[in-house]
């Protein structure tokens, strides 16, 4: 079956507000694949400016990388669901492995952002990957599967349905060292299998899965040509306008 092509780019904690503007406009100004769906995460100050940049022309959204898992009120430095959606966003990242790591996020906390996502009409991009150690152990499909059926057993099959996956070894993110093709499809058949056994066929045939971890314009093309791999969450070639067109262009 035919499921959604995607292209994400995650800025992290990076480009200065001018900058996050010029990059925006490059990206739009080049000619890119018009059955790609491409999606920005820009840090929380700029989402209102690259939301109105973006809304002029169809097939690019924007995005935030995080949100709280509570409703509002007394949460200092907390950026909710609602505020997001306000601002014209459509997606939030959950549960990238930066989020995991270093600030410790648990399943229970990813379920709650995941509920206040749902709850604004918003779409989660919702990420696992496993630790090079976990890798090296041979318990990456293990690490994985954990990390789906925690979280994916709160929702419905309704719910589900409308979700994005990626998968993001934490050994390639960041590091220049990426996935083979064959790593990639095996851990995203793997993915898909894993999605079926907790609904249905139908969810599971359907749900977009992004492949990210130094995926770049070398790469893309090979790692996008695997069957169950629909796209990819890019980190530092987003940061460059012809890096990133180059990816969005590589199906
Ligand atoms: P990278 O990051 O492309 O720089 O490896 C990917 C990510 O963390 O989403």
């Amino acid at each position: 079956m035919s499921r959604k092509k995607i292209v994400a780019g995650n800025w992290k904690m990076n480009t200065s507000f001018s900058e996050a503007a010029d990059l925006v406009e490059q990206i739009l100004a080049y000619d890119t694949d018009a059955n790609v769906t491409k999606i920005f995460f820009p840090p929380f100050p700029y989402l209102k400016n690259v939301s109105d940049t973006l809304a002029v022309k169809t097939g690019y959204y924007s995005g935030a990388q995080n949100c709280s898992e509570y409703e509002h009120g007394a949460f200092t430095g907390e950026v909710s669901a609602s505020m997001i959606s306000s601002v014209g966003c459509k997606f939030v990242l959950i549960g990238h492995s930066e989020r995991r790591n270093y600030f410790k996020e648990t399943n229970a906390q990813l379920v709650s952002k995941i509920q206040q996502v749902i709850k604004n009409n918003l779409v989660p991009v919702f990420c696992v990957g496993e630790l090079l150690a976990e890798r090296k152990s041979n318990n990456h499909f293990e690490t994985v599967n954990h990390q789906l059926k925690e979280v994916l057993r709160h929702f419905t099959k309704e719910e589900v349905n409308n979700f994005i996956l990626a998968y993001e070894p934490v050994w390639a993110i960041g590091t220049g060292e990426t996935a083979s093709p064959l790593q990639a499809q095996e851990m995203h058949s793997n993915i898909r299998t894993c999605v079926k056994e907790l609904f249905k066929e139908q969810v599971a045939s359907h749900i977009p899965i992004l492949y990210g971890g130094s995926c770049n314009e070398k790469n893309a093309a090979e790692l996008f040509s695997c069957e169950d791999v629909d796209g990819g969450l890019i980190g530092g070639a987003s940061l460059k306008a012809d890096s990133f067109c180059k990816i969005i262009n590589s199906f």
